[in-house]
């Protein structure tokens, strides 16, 4: 195909997982690329405050890791994946170390290690509480030393497929130089996917604007279906008026939990783990408070006070800025205002353990955007920078193994889909304002909407009422218009399509929470508040089915490792 660009392995998504992937096929000698609309450095991966698990102290043991997980996932997590991770976190973090991560130390020169909730050792290794910064700019090194091709700031538009004598296969992508507006047409031998999640669905929370699922949505699309997407992660402490993440590493350094008045209530619901239980228990154990009147506006409170100056401005630096910035308190003097937010998306794409899709031949995922399902229906904290280099490893090695090994046929050529791509775009631009929607109104009703009924705490009638704000949604999205009509730098229709990869994520969210009835891990349903292991101990799945222009559901099996120490049991902390 004329002007065609060919890879071997096209990355889409420059984030911890994109990155830590390309590095993989770059050193193994293949040609490879990543896309991102945003410079690397931008990704929300640098976001990322409290650190990443690893059984590197001689004290701890991964097994113990892998325990938590399983019982932070409340037993829905695929437990090959999750030996996987906690077995490989050491070297995954050695690795990272090795590039010059600079990792704060203890005094005796070793990676120095702190509390974070759901665990029972001090596992969160860190810098300072810019983790996620630190370990990006050492991968990006490594990418430029590596030499990555890096389209940045390019959009993606499409996952395209092609027939081959084995099947449908993921062959490439269509993405846009945000630039100019020019479509180009990407060839892949393989395709990953790590675009990571799509958070921005909440009114409240602690992602980058840039988190809309656009990666998850046309794999959908492509017909790579996703699962566990009724599973929502909510970080309890993001400051109260803007959702900005205040890093669990300070409740892991001892700050208090306090309410409206003035003292600790952690001990009511989690009478051993206090602060430190998981998150999905944290944070409902704050909405309660707030819902009987123990909060201020909406609110409870951080409280680091005791913690001293000394500490807050040698480990927490970043926290007390943002404090400072965006709440108007000093932590030092002054309890900080704080609500759970919507934090982490634990649904993805469906792989298997090595992040190849379940269903598309040729599509790869990792990080956010993959459920290899580390996670189950829970994350523990630090879980995601560690999910992102073990992963990002994993699946890139799995990559160069399936393009030199067992690709079984010769690389074959998409079909053409930039015709229909600039056919989306052209009638996007050419709706006219008169009887339209703005993409504002259609966003801002949307997330307000998720935020009121498919948080925290769920019920069928506010799902129901969510169900209808998605239906809404699409309608509107058919009548949605832009007013900038030009092609160079235009936000405004890629924010559109951002919203069409939204909408399409808020619709598998709601449709899996509805389908999932029982409470386990961040889904609590108080119409269902037990969790049913007889029906539920397997993941949701969510297909896209072109022909008809909607989601279909199954389910897939959680994969168990026959360890009988993965039992379920209560969870208590
Ligand atoms: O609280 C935090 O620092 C966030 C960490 C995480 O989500 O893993």
């Amino acid at each position: 195909m004329a002007g065609m660009k060919q890879h071997d392995i096209l990355i889409i998504g420059a984030g911890l997982a994109g990155l830590r992937a390309a590095f993989e096929g770059v050193t193994a000698g293949l040609n490879t690329a990543v896309v991102s609309k945003i410079h690397p450095l931008r990704s929300h991966s640098c976001a990322a405050q409290g650190g990443v698990n690893a059984a590197i102290n001689p004290k701890d043991d991964w097994h113990h890791h892998a325990y938590d997980t399983v019982k932070g996932a409340d037993f829905v997590g695929d437990q090959d994946s999750i030996d996987m991770m906690c077995a490989e976190a050491p070297q995954a973090v050695l690795d990272l170390d090795a590039m010059g991560c600079p990792f704060s130390r203890e005094d005796d020169g070793t990676i120095a290690q702190r509390a974070f909730g759901g665990q029972n050792f001090p596992r969160t290794a860190y810098a300072a509480d810019r983790t996620g910064h630190a370990m990006l700019h050492t991968l990006w090194e490594q990418a430029i030393k590596y030499g990555v091709h890096v389209y940045d700031e390019y959009f993606l538009m499409k996952i395209t497929n092609a027939e081959t004598p084995d099947g449908l296969r993921a062959s490439g992508a269509v993405v846009m130089d945000i630039r100019t507006g020019e479509l180009h047409q990407l060839g892949a031998r393989a395709v990953c996917v790590a675009t990571g999640g799509y958070g921005r669905m909440f009114a409240s929370n602690t992602n980058a604007m840039t988190n809309t699922g656009d990666g998850i949505a046309h794999a959908m699309r492509a017909g790579a279906p996703a699962a566990d997407l009724e599973f929502v992660q909510f970080h309890p402490t993001g400051l109260k008026s803007s959702g900005i993440l205040i890093s669990e590493g300070v409740r892991g350094e001892g700050a208090y939990l306090i309410g409206a008045d003035g003292q600790r209530f952690m001990q009511k619901y989690a009478p051993n783990k206090l602060e430190l239980a998981s998150r999905d228990v944290v944070s409902r154990s704050m909405m309660t408070e707030i819902n009987n009147g123990n909060g201020k506006d909406g609110g409870v409170f951080l409280d680091v006070r005791h913690l001293g100056k000394e500490l807050i401005l040698e480990r927490l630096p970043q926290i007390r800025q943002l404090a400072i910035d965006f709440e108007g308190v000093d932590p030092i003097d002054q309890p900080i205002p704080v609500r759970p937010t919507c934090h982490y998306t634990m649904g993805g794409i469906r792989t298997d353990k090595l992040g190849h899709s379940i269903a598309l031949k040729g599509l790869f995922a990792a990080g956010e955007a993959a459920c290899v399902s580390v996670h189950g229906a829970n994350r523990l904290g630090a879980n995601s920078l560690l999910e992102t280099i073990v992963f990002g490893k994993i699946t890139g090695k799995d990559m160069v193994d399936f393009v030199k090994n067992r690709e079984g046929h010769a690389p074959v050529k998409p079909t053409d889909a930039l015709a229909e791509v600039s056919g989306h775009i052209a009638q996007l631009k050419a709706r006219p304002e008169k009887g339209g929607v703005r993409q504002s109104e259609i966003r801002s009703t949307l997330t307000a909407e998720m935020q009121e009924n498919c948080s925290v705490f769920r019920d069928e009638k506010r799902l129901k009422s969510a169900l209808n704000a998605v239906e809404d949604a699409k309608e509107k999205l058919s009548r949605m218009y832009v007013d900038d009509k030009t092609d160079a730098f235009n936000t405004d229709v890629i924010t559109a399509i951002e919203l069409q990869n939204l909408v399409l994520m808020a619709e598998g969210t709601v449709r899996n929470a509805l389908e999932r009835k029982e409470s386990r891990g961040a889904h609590a349903r108080e119409d269902f508040p037990n969790r049913d292991d007889e029906n539920w101990m397997t993941h949701i799945t969510t297909h896209w089915d072109a022909k008809k222009g909607e989601i279909t559901l199954g389910r897939d099996a959680v994969r168990t490792t026959g360890n009988p120490q993965y039992a379920p049991v209560e969870r208590k902390y």
